[in-house]
């Protein structure tokens, strides 16, 4: 077990805790950094062993390929064979921000960082700490989401204490993210652009300055398939310890079946937590809740839906079972495609 460091930053980005934090990173150390979606873990994605530490420390299968993060557009292009037009489109628009795009990769980016691919995943993190830690440090940083792997991703730096200490060397902790949800993913090595992971930045969006888009991920897990694109979607994910029922549908039949399951998992004798929209809030007086906000506001539910899960985690609870009656407009898609990857169960009603 390692002693994992915890550096305290405000807003003010203080430059001798990062000074400290980066001199780890290109010393070939990991460090847990805030970026505006979640945390991610960082180390030099050109050094195979750095590298090797964040799967290990993460217990991430290796042939799941990690996110590359750079300060600068110039940063960017030692690491690619070329940049596309439409790349450097959305680069204009999108970067920095929670857009990650997905080109021909140069030889100088590892195996180990690609998972064997010949495309490497890259963005500039919208985040002052974040680009700081990348600019002090000198080097690209190679940073999947910063919890173990299987595990909600993390949405402030005591999520990845729980799941990290003693294995990491350090935790820049400079409170809770913003998104909360991980970034949007597009591959622009096929020949019409795919989005492999939703995120805030939707299809529509980014169809308004490089036409059209493809939606290459489904919100279900192939643990046996082959052909899925992005290959950490064939991995459990984002899973809690409880098991996870998800009830999607009209707000009222939501709220009867909650009702109907609460009832029947009392007869026997199950611990339930309830992830509930404001609306559905008072139906549930009395019960262990966690609140994602109200309906028409998916980017609230974007941002407590893991925190949430951790939350009703901690209490010890046999099931949690979340109320999908939130809006599925904007990042609510992406939010549904976390939740439902995350769940055991999925009932739809109407
Ligand atoms: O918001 C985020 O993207 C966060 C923060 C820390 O930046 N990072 C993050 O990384 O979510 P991670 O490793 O948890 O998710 C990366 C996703 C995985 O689904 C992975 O399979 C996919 O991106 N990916 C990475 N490189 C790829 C590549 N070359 N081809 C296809 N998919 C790739
Ligand atoms: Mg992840």
């Amino acid at each position: 077990m390692k002693q994992t460091k915890i550096f305290y930053i405000s807003e003010k980005t203080e430059s001798e805790p990062l000074d400290e934090a980066s001199k780890i990173l290109s010393q070939g150390g990991t460090v847990a950094f805030p970026t505006e979606t979640v945390y991610g873990l960082g180390a030099n994605a050109l050094d195979e062993k750095a590298v090797l530490k964040i799967f290990e420390a993460k217990g991430r299968p290796a042939d799941n390929p990690l996110i590359v993060h750079v300060a600068s557009r110039d940063d960017c292009r030692s690491l690619v064979r070329e940049i596309p037009e439409k790349a450097s489109i959305l680069m204009d628009e999108f970067w920095p921000g929670p857009l990650t795009i997905i080109m021909e990769r140069s030889e100088i980016v590892p195996d180990v960082t690609t998972g064997g691919l010949d495309t490497v995943a890259i963005r500039i993190p919208e985040n002052k700490i974040a680009i700081e830690l990348i600019k002090r440090s000198g080097i690209p940083l190679a940073a999947p989401s910063a919890n173990l792997s299987g595990k909600p991703s993390p949405t402030s730096a005591d999520h990845v204490i729980e799941d990290l200490s003693g294995k990491i060397d350090a935790v820049v902790d400079a409170g809770e993210v913003i998104i909360g949800l991980e970034s949007t993913v597009i591959d622009l090595t096929s020949d019409i652009p795919a989005i492999l992971r939703p995120g805030k930045i939707i299809k529509e969006e980014l169809e308004e300055y490089i036409g059209e888009v493809r939606i290459a991920y489904d919100d279900k897990v192939h643990p046996e398939s082959e052909i899925v694109r992005s290959p950490g979607m064939k991995y459990t994910h984002y899973s809690p310890q409880a098991g996870v029922i998800l009830v999607e549908g009209e707000h009222s039949a939501v709220v009867r079946k909650i009702k109907e399951l609460l009832a029947d998992l009392n007869m026997r004798d199950a611990r339930v937590g309830l992830m509930l929209t404001e609306e559905s809030a008072p139906f549930f007086l009395g019960f262990n809740s966690f609140s994602i906000g109200p309906r028409e506001k998916p980017e609230h539910a974007a941002k407590y839906l893991f925190f949430g899960l951790r939350n009703l985690d901690s209490k010890n609870v046999d099931t949690i079972i979340v109320d999908g009656s939130f809006n599925s407009a904007g990042i609510g898609m992406a939010v549904f495609n976390r939740v439902r990857k995350a769940a055991d169960m999925i009932i739809k009603v109407r």
